[in-house]
């Protein structure tokens, strides 16, 4: 029986923690609920003595929340915990965290004091929390750059006091792999009542090392990894959620396991990622918008033959409904062979060599080519909503204002409005535009990026639209960020079929 590897989720707490990402608490409790769906086994939900918001948070959350245990961070200090104890009252399954720094950094120049009276306090505190609640997890701040043998005297000591896991956090992301495990694995053999707790790890990528040093402490014996969905955190951020689980998941010689319903990864990173105003990188694993896009020749071949020959995790496995195949001046006959039959095109030899020809002069000139590229490669006239392109927008709205728009659509060479109220500008003039076009879609994903600094910087909108069970992308730039969304819907929308 595979042994479990229990997922605890900080997005919350260590991952709010990055400037411009702060929730509210109605926004948090739907992070909250979409990670216990996910299957997440514990939620650290706040830091409730740092601020009334904060606290208010780990309340609503654990009304809000079930099956996860819900964890409250502190330091080492009295009224930490118990104002940590009182934000927890009504969780159904709570846990208290605290800790403090074992470093020599730490130790002499944060906390100033003496490694004797650290390991007191630190015990002093999970005394304490006991009296608040059974699990109490304790943390070494820097344990990365902690000695070893001081940290196992540290951890014997918390466990004596009734600590029920010990995470050993690599605060500034500086280990090494094999040193971080080096250091999972001393503990394990040299804290004699090891036994009697679980060892976390919590890792930070300052060297991008925060997943690479997570599994080596899993390998080394960890059984509970702190993480964040998307890998978000302070600084260059924390372990990444999606990326511990697919490890997990697609190495089945470690004979591990998590509880995480993997098919929710990319809808819950997703409505982080909005929520927090976040992008997600695209080459980022597991759930980067090219993450499972393929553009070169070779590979796009290699993938029509049998997807596994260049993909290790099947994108359905993570809530992405296929690979896809982008058409560029690198892509070879199969690739388009197999767009041409997606679109109802079946070709003999010579045709398609005809076709190929001429995509690739057209795909030396455009970075990508899409369906309506080859409909025009193919000479086939389309029918309906062939070239929809926004002509004009004019918007009314501002605080007190109710959100108006009026959008001018060139279809097929006539120029079409309507106008539209919202909850807000986007929502009344993607409310017009659906208004001018006969096909149902629905808004899958909407990303606003800024592309450099300042508030004269350029706006890049990312849209993704459902039609039929089909995803189309769509993108837009402006200044106007209004415009912008409204010309990437539009993007989207003139690429259905
Ligand atoms: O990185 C860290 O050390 C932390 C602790 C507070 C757990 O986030
Ligand atoms: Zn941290």
């Amino acid at each position: 029986m595979d042994e479990k590897v229990i997922i605890f989720d900080t997005t919350l707490r260590d991952g709010e923690q990055v400037p411009g990402c702060q929730l509210n608490t109605i926004e948090k409790i739907e992070v909250a609920q979409a990670l216990e769906a996910l299957g997440v086994d514990v939620i650290e939900a706040g830091f409730p003595i740092s601020s009334p918001g904060d606290f208010n948070s780990v309340v609503e959350i654990s009304k809000a929340i079930t099956t996860p245990v819900i964890c409250a961070l502190t330091r080492a200090v009295k009224k930490d915990i118990e104002v940590a104890a009182e934000a927890l009252q009504y969780a159904k399954k709570k846990r208290i965290h605290t800790g403090i720094g074992t470093s020599p950094f730490h130790i002499q120049y944060k906390i100033r004091t003496t490694p004797e009276e650290i390991l007191k306090r630190a015990a002093d505190a999970v005394k304490y929390a006991k009296k608040f609640v059974e699990d109490v997890e304790f943390y070494a701040e820097d344990a990365g750059r902690s000695e070893n043998e001081y940290l196992a005297r540290v951890i014997e000591a918390v466990i004596k006091a009734g600590a029920t896991v010990v995470n050993i956090p690599d605060t500034t992301g500086y280990c090494l792999p094999e040193e971080y495990g080096a250091k999972i694995r001393y503990l394990k053999e040299n804290v004699p009542n090891i036994g009697k707790a679980t060892i976390s790890t919590h890792c930070h990528n300052d060297l991008g090392m925060a997943t690479a040093n997570t599994m080596m402490g899993i390998i080394n014996g960890a059984r509970q990894a702190e993480v964040t969905m998307n890998g978000i955190g302070e600084r260059a951020g924390n372990t990444s959620l999606e990326e511990i689980v697919m490890i997990i998941k697609s190495h089945h010689n470690l004979k591990l396991r998590t509880e995480v319903n993997s098919k929710l990864i990319f809808s819950t990173s997703r409505l982080v990622s909005t929520l927090m105003s976040m992008p997600v990188q695209s080459n980022k694993a597991i759930v980067g918008r090219n993450a499972f896009s393929h553009s070169s020749g070779i590979h796009q071949d290699g993938v029509l033959k049998n997807r596994e020959n260049y993909e290790i995790i099947d994108p359905v496995e993570v809530g992405i409904r296929e690979s896809s195949i982008i058409l560029t001046a690198r892509s070879g006959r199969a690739a388009l062979k197999h767009r041409l039959e997606l679109l109802g095109f079946n070709l003999g030899k010579e045709e398609l060599d005809d076709i190929y020809h001429r995509f690739l002069l057209l795909a030396d000139k455009k970075k990508e080519i899409n369906d309506e590229d080859i409909r025009i490669l193919t000479g086939e006239v389309f029918q309906g909503e062939k070239s929809l392109k926004l002509e004009l927008l004019q918007v009314t709205c501002g605080k007190s204002a109710i959100p108006v728009a009026t959008v001018g659509v060139k279809i097929n060479g006539e120029i079409h409005t309507s106008t539209a109220s919202g909850n807000g500008p986007i929502d009344a003039a993607f409310t017009a535009v659906k208004h001018l076009i006969s096909k149902t879609v629905h808004l899958e994903e909407f990303l606003i990026q800024a592309i450099t600094k300042g508030s004269d910087d350029l706006g890049k909108v990312h849209i993704q639209v459902e039609h039929q069970g089909k995803i189309y992308y769509g993108f837009g730039t402006n200044t106007d960020i209004i415009t912008a969304s409204v010309e990437a819907f539009i993007d989207a929308i003139a690429k259905i079929k």
